[in-house]
């Protein structure tokens, strides 16, 4: 399958419609993704990227009926990730001296993916490739988000190849971001960059900067995921301006996990205390034994506050909370407050351990924490409720 998105450029990539999940098992993908892979026919024919290995064989098959591939020139990867170069082996059992256009560190990925004494070409910021009429300008993007990864800009089309940057995992037969339920659209952006890119905020204020000194004219976004930036396509680099510099939304989100229930008691007497100080407050409750961590995480990275729950299990804590405690400290949230509750019968090591892991993240502790020593009484709930009402209080303050 093929898509026109100009005369001369054809979308040529993968829906994934099954998709469900990314990276193995590690981030949920409830509606898909795509790999987006791009054709460009000028006086020289360029390909950007390819798609995941499983469907190295059709992509091939199809780019045959589009084209034929000797008269490739050059072979763009933006990114060696086997999503997006997971098709190279096969393409280059038909081309194998097409050269393939990277960075020095795209280099090394391939190699060390694929151990392929493939063309490369190594490009820097800067550089550029003559297409005929069209010329390419490479950007390179390190840790946006492996080292290798760059941007390609199109000149005359004005077209930004973005690669993971801007992506959403999301499934769409309609291509472009006019054409899709806007809520969704936003939703499935911002949990790609609380869980992918999130950890790399620094290095994306300097690329948004850098790309903003550079003053392109950008008339298209074409990332790697999801559907395409073409009505008001600044929007995103806009969202990606507020999601890395601080960002947080009027949102507290209570991350726990409960063995009898006991600390489920505590958590919603916590969002009591919440919604009874603040009925302004987002407030979003996540039991981990349940909830998907990816989720969870695209919430945390909204809020103000993040709130962890958990028994005292073994002189420690359920391991869906050490899960999340390693999730939220690579998401490298920023201006974050937290605090913690639990129960226990003995040893009572909850809170502390719960606290650690917030500190560990970067989240301020706003509250020594709340412990129930066996089921929580009216007592304790009430002080539940309270800790619920200084967070609250916390947050207008942020
Ligand atoms: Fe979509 Fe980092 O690969």
């Amino acid at each position: 399958m093929a898509f026109s998105i100009k005369p001369h450029i054809q979308w040529v990539g993968k829906i994934d419609w099954e998709l469900k999940h990314f990276h193995g098992e590690e981030l949920s993908t409830h509606r898909g993704s795509s790999y987006n892979a791009y054709l460009i026919q000028d006086e020289k024919t360029a390909l950007i990227d390819t798609v995941w290995k499983p469907f190295a064989q059709d992509f091939v098959a199809n780019l045959k009926k589009e084209i034929d591939l000797h008269t490739i020139d050059y072979i763009i990867s933006l990114h060696g990730e086997v999503d997006h170069s997971g098709a190279l082996v096969e393409l280059l059992k038909e081309i194998p001296d097409t050269p393939i256009y990277c960075t020095a560190n795209g280099v090394k990925s391939l190699k060390g993916q694929y151990h392929g004494d493939w063309n490369f070409q190594v490009v820097k910021t800067g550089d550029t490739l003559q297409l005929g009429k069209r010329t390419i300008t490479f950007v390179e993007a390190p840790m946006l988000h492996w080292p290798d990864t760059m941007f390609a800009y199109l000149s005359d089309d004005h077209i930004l190849f973005s690669s993971d940057g801007f992506g959403q995992h999301y499934a769409s037969e309609s291509f472009y971001n006019d054409l899709v339920d806007q809520a969704e659209l936003y939703q499935e952006a911002l949990k790609y960059y609380a869980n992918i890119l999130s950890p790399f905020h620094k290095q994306m204020q300097s690329k948004l900067k850098a790309l903003a000194d550079m003053n392109l004219p950008i008339e298209m976004i074409c990332p790697a995921h999801g559907i395409i930036w073409r009505e008001n396509p600044m929007q995103i680099v806009q969202a990606y301006e507020k999601w890395c510099h601080q960002y947080t939304e009027n949102q507290v989100t209570i991350v726990y996990d409960s063995m009898w229930h006991g600390t489920s008691l505590m958590a919603e007497a916590v969002a009591e205390g919440l919604r009874t100080e603040n009925q302004n407050l987002t407030i979003k409750l996540f039991q981990m034994g349940k909830a998907d961590e990816s989720d969870a995480i695209t919430e945390a990275f909204r809020s103000k506050a993040i709130l962890l729950g958990s028994p005292t299990v073994n002189r420690s804590v359920l391991p869906t909370l050490s899960c999340m405690a390693t999730r939220l400290k690579a998401a490298s949230l920023q201006n974050k407050i937290g605090a913690s509750f639990g129960t226990y019968g003995w040893s009572g090591e909850c809170v502390k351990v719960l606290n650690a892991y917030l500190e560990e993240a970067g989240i301020a502790l706003a509250h020594e924490g709340i412990r129930a020593n066996w089921n929580p009484d009216e007592t304790v709930l009430q002080s539940c409720r309270d800790l619920g009402k200084i967070i609250a209080q916390k947050c207008r303050e942020q």
